[in-house]
């Protein structure tokens, strides 16, 4: 049996992108409650277009989202029915720090978490805690600029501090950023970034970056102080990219594009920045905020595991202007003639997670735990509400396929698997309904109209039987 007995199958969402409730329980407004769906999206989240209100002319997806805010508890109920032995979410951190820079907490944000980790631990789920998906609080932007600003790190302390100390033995898995590299492409949904006139991007990003590093070794220091049961781990938006040709040039470039997403986890996984981003920002002329004993504490505070979100591996072409290009999981990525793609042009490649698997576990040698990965689909429900989604079973048996062969034949280390939305949620890169990756289908369309019900699909019943024979029956 590839699969440990105490492997973590389970499923993953996202606070903004299900909870909704915005306004209630005393949360504040954070950058994502204010990305509307519709054309603005894309320069509202990489950072172009300044938008930090709501206004009559948008539709604001995340306000309402699914609701999971008063139905979490008949959702946790259908998880547990598929047998989930893990649940991934997210926290609002303006839920539990309304403005962000608050010295004391919001006691009903943390209530409502200690709730659901309680129902949890009851239902026999282990909770895997994302403390930030994308999100940040819009007061934190307005008055501080996000994560280009050194006090974010203590803002994002104080979080910390505050969520291992109040769940402590309710939580024991734990990710400090979502996707960490995705600051590098959707820097508003990343760090809360809002670029100025004339600003040099770039190095925007780069303080970010080293920003959130320090506050993820911080958290890590801390977590682990508060309870050494914890095991706090980053979080890799996955996806190899291959050369696309033999050519030196293209190996070189594919290197090269690999090195750009993965030199966050190098730093949080071996503990220091890797030369070649060192070098590299050196000849562009961008600096990294580093002050003294920031290097100690990043060496000293690594992450106890790897996750990573995996869709699509991508590929790497130099001068690749003219090349054909497919979309992927924000940014997009030239064309691979080998492999099919789902209806929003994601190219579909389930080797790739064996590949991707391989290259993060050859790496870092530390635990990996796939915390992602799934179709996004249009789904079509029957008169009753049923959607026979064959083509989600498909895609899912032929990745979870390839996890084991890399686990089973390449001896990889494991600790899990959540798929993402495994209820149907408002898509990140999007901000629509209709791009679905749920086994549970939810009434609402990409204008928020629909009863919020929810009904199994075909998947539910076949992810159940994969969970319960321990990926054996695919
Ligand atoms: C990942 C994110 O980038 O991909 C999720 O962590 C996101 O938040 C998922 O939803 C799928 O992307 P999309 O754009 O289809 O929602």
């Amino acid at each position: 049996m590839p699969f440990s007995k105490d492997f973590l199958w389970g499923g993953a969402t996202a606070a903004n992108q299900c909870e909704g409730g915005y306004n209630l329980g005393g949360r504040g407004l954070a950058n994502v409650d204010v990305v509307p769906h519709g054309k603005d999206r894309f320069p509202i989240i990489t950072g172009e277009m300044k938008h930090l209100d709501f206004d009559d002319q948008h539709f604001y997806p995340a306000k309402e989202a699914i609701d999971m805010y008063h139905h979490w508890k008949e959702d946790l109920a259908m998880f547990a029915e598929m047998g989930f032995k893990t649940y991934r979410m997210s926290l609002a951190w303006t839920r539990i720090f309304p403005k962000g820079d608050e010295t004391e907490p919001n006691e009903e944000g943390l209530a409502f978490y200690e709730e659901i980790f309680k129902e949890c631990q009851r239902l026999g789920i282990e909770p895997l805690v994302t403390i930030t998906h994308f999100d940040c609080p819009i007061h934190l932007i307005k008055e501080y600029g996000g994560w280009r600003n050194r006090k974010m790190v203590d803002f994002y302390e104080n979080l910390a501090r505050t969520i291992f100390t109040r769940f402590k033995g309710l939580v024991h898995y734990w990710l400090t950023f979502n996707e960490i590299n995705m600051l590098l492409h959707a820097p508003f949904m990343g760090a809360g970034l809002v670029f100025e006139e004339g600003e040099n991007k770039e190095q925007a990003k780069y303080l970010a970056a080293h920003h959130e590093l320090l506050a993820s070794a911080i958290a890590t220091k801390i977590g682990h102080e508060i309870d050494p049961e914890n095991k706090i781990g980053c979080m890799l938006a996955a996806g190899e990219y291959y050369p696309f040709d033999c050519h030196p040039d293209n190996v070189l470039e594919a290197q090269q594009q690999n090195h750009d997403n993965l030199f966050f986890i190098d730093v949080q996984s071996r503990g220091k920045y890797p030369n070649y981003l060192l070098k590299r920002l050196e000849r562009e002329g961008i600096e990294l905020p580093i002050q003294e004993g920031d290097l100690e504490i990043l060496a000293e505070n690594t992450v106890d595991f790897v996750s990573f979100s995996y869709y699509s591996s991508r590929v790497a072409k130099v001068s690749d202007g003219d090349a054909d290009k497919s979309a992927g999981n924000i940014f997009e990525s030239v064309t691979n003639p080998y492999l099919e793609a789902s209806e929003w042009g994601w190219q579909i490649d389930p080797q790739g997670l064996r590949i991707t698997m391989n290259s993060v576990w050859d790496r870092y040698q530390k635990p990996l735990f796939v915390v992602e990965n799934g179709l996004g689909a249009v789904d079509t429900p029957d008169e009753d509400g049923y959607v026979a989604d064959d083509y989600r079973i498909a895609y899912m048996a032929a990745h979870i396929e390839e996890m084991k062969k890399a686990v089973e034949l390449d001896g990889v280390e494991l600790l899990g698997y959540t798929s993402w939305g495994c209820i149907d949620l408002v898509s990140a890169g999007t901000g629509e309904m209709s791009k679905r990756y749920g086994f549970i289908y939810v009434d609402r369309d990409d204008f928020g109209k629909g009863s919020l019900k929810r009904t199994p699909k075909k998947s539910f019943a076949w992810y159940k039987k994969v969970i319960a024979t321990n990926g054996e029956d695919l």
